[in-house]
């Protein structure tokens, strides 16, 4: 959680810090605040709440200079106050951070007891005291980076700024991500990659335990020993465009729009239609490792945790493969039964969420093998993986995942199916029929976006005001059901609950009364009758019922209140087009109350806090 975001050139640092802030604002946003050096000194502004609080600072205080940081937060440490916002500043020092110092009490206690004064409740001033303490003491600012480092346990990544330094920026990072960018005569840094596309797309992703000093003329990266590390900046495909709105009102409609070709990209190349098969070089696994896997574990958090259901759902049923998914927050260090023969496959649309990252790697240090699905190229879940296997659904803005959900989707999906035809699980025949269903999924989404959104509008502007809303479904429905309220929680505020339709009469039925909607999947798949029986339950308990039906079954829709339409596919496929009203549902509710939906309360795009 936390953005940050460094520039050194020659133009005017302040407009580029804020324009790189509103591009990471959606991970985190209660406070925010840039540090440009001036020829007479750092000058600092600082607000609470949204960045546009910032701005409308900047506009009473011009700051004059070409080299500057800036930060966008999410409260860990101190409530969102004008103190507590970033950059935090000792001496000449100024720092911007994105983490959690776990010892900062220990460390705050060591340097009060120096006589130093600490005006926030943050850990983050306790960096930048340590820092200046080091400066004091006679070292050089790298230097003093490096030495006060030292004394830190956690997560960081810093950006340093020095009145008394040259005109530079030091950076450093431990678990929190932190990607370098490079353009004539200038380099920058920022916590994610959008941040730095209008002005680069020549990045390089800083690892942890690594030190960069950023200047006008290029940067360097050594090791906290000072041990110094040749790294080539790459290409980053996406293009700046593809991290605007686009005439949409938010990024969340615009993404749920993107569906259709962020699933088109994602299966570009990988499936292979001629033999009833999804490419093998596009898996990043072997044929041998195909045969050594004894079972899967799924680790993810969230909407991707959501995503891993379905994948053990598909992976039992196409590759006859014993698989498990776990919630990674739940996974770690609880002593989880993991080993030698275990594939486990991480799925994090940031790559950067630290449960799962954590989680991975504890199962990797067990001798599991680890493959990461994963959107961000180059991040942290892929880079520590034995393997990785990307969606391309390309920059995901929105707070609520959805166009990322879908693409891991169909990741988890092209695994199982190639794993099913090396196990020898499934037939020339069965795959083709999904790998040809598969390909024609984003024309069956595309055709009734636009339908689906109206008829969905209508029926959120009805039930808007319901304070608690059920979410039903069986089989590859239920994971879908999940998701569904997660998103509704998310982006609207209004409580509602995910179940196995099954499972209704266990316990939550009795939330039921004329006062709840009740979303139930019912695509006609071989759940399709003992879902008709659960709707008819909730029904007759007065349940208002708005069905997801496939089109033209009349049957369940004469047993709905409302319902909506998606096209019939093969039972498997399911998911790609049941998700899609309830991503809608969510995004017009939450419009239709006028909640903040594309960076909704309390919530952060990328978790990398435990
Ligand atoms: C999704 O709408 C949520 N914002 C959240 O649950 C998210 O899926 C979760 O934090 C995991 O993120 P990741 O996919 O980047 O690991």
């Amino acid at each position: 959680m936390c953005g940050i975001v460094g520039y050194v050139g020659s133009e005017q640092a302040a407009p580029i810090l804020v324009d790189g802030l509103r591009r990471l604002e959606y991970r985190g946003y209660d406070s925010a605040g840039v540090a440009v050096r001036e020829p007479n000194g750092i000058q600092i502004v600082r607000a609470v709440g949204k960045l546009r609080n910032l701005e409308k600072a900047l506009e009473d205080k011009h700051l004059d200079g070409s080299v500057g940081i800036g930060h966008t937060r999410w409260a860990t440490h101190g409530r969102p106050s004008k103190v507590n916002a970033h950059p935090h500043v000792a001496g000449p020092i100024a720092v911007v951070h994105n983490g959690i110092i776990e010892n900062h009490l220990e460390l705050r206690a060591e340097l009060e007891a120096e006589g130093v004064q600490i005006t926030s409740d943050t850990d983050t001033e306790i960096v930048s005291h340590l820092i200046h303490r080091e400066v004091t003491a006679g070292h050089d600012l790298v230097t003093a980076v490096r030495r006060a480092l030292e004394h830190v346990d956690g997560a960081y990544a810093i950006a340093v700024l020095s009145e008394t330094d040259q005109e530079r920026i030091i950076v450093a990072k431990s678990s929190s991500p932190l990607v370098l960018g490079v353009s004539e005569g200038a380099s920058y840094c920022a916590s994610d990659i959008p941040a730095l596309l209008p002005y680069t797309n020549e990045m390089v992703f800083l690892e942890d335990g690594e030190v960069a000093v950023l200047e006008a003329g290029g940067f360097s990266i050594s090791t906290l020993a000072g041990d110094p590390i040749h790294r080539e900046a790459q290409k980053i495909s996406w293009s700046p465009v593809m991290a605007e709105k686009a005439g949409y009102k938010h990024f969340m409609l615009k993404e749920i729009f993107e569906q259709p070709r962020a699933l088109e990209d994602t299966l570009r190349g990988r499936l292979d239609r001629e033999n009833a098969d999804v490419s093998s070089s596009e898996i990043g696994l072997t044929e041998d490792d195909a045969k050594s896997i004894r079972r899967v574990i799924l680790l993810a958090c969230g909407t991707s945790h959501h995503a891993t259901i379905a994948g053990k759902y598909w992976l039992e049923e196409l590759a006859r493969m014993p698989a498990i998914t776990e919630l990674a927050s739940e996974f770690r260090g609880r002593d989880a039964v993991v080993g030698e023969g275990d594939l486990v496959i991480a799925v994090s649309q940031s790559g950067e969420t630290i449960d799962t990252l954590m989680a991975a790697k504890e199962a990797k240090e067990r001798g599991a093998k680890v493959l990461a699905i994963a959107n961000v190229n180059g991040s942290a879940i892929p880079r520590m993986a034995d393997a990785s296997f990307y969606t391309h659904a390309g920059p995901e803005i929105g707070v609520a995942s959805t166009k990322c959900f879908m693409a891991q989707l169909a990741n988890l999906l092209m695994f199982s199916i190639w794993l099913g035809r090396r196990r020898g699980a499934l037939s020339e025949g069965e795959a083709g029929e999904l790998v040809e269903g598969l390909a024609r999924i984003p024309h069956l989404i595309d055709e009734r976006l636009k339908s689906t959104h109206e008829t969905v509008a209508e029926l959120a502007r009805h039930y808007s005001g319901a304070r608690d809303v059920l979410f039903l479904g069986r089989g590859l429905s239920y994971p879908m059901a999940l998701e569904g309220a997660l998103k509704l929680k998310e982006i609207s505020y209004v409580h509602a609950e995910g179940y196995a339709a099954g499972e209704m009469k266990h316990g939550p039925i009795a939330l039921l009364d004329a006062e709840v909607p009740v979303l139930v999947l019912a695509p006609q798949d071989r759940h399709y009758e003992r879902v008709c029986s659960n709707l008819q339950e909730a029904r007759a308990r007065e349940a208002k019922i708005i069905g997801i039906t496939t089109a033209g079954d009349l049957r369940a829709q004469s047993l709905c209140d409302a319902f909506v339409e998606v096209s019939p596919t093969v039972e498997a496929l399911s998911p790609f087009v049941t998700v899609v009203p309830l991503q809608l549902y969510a995004y017009c509710v939450a419009d239709h109350k006028g909640t903040d939906v594309d960076q909704p309360r309390n919530l952060a795009k990328t978790v990398t806090v435990e």
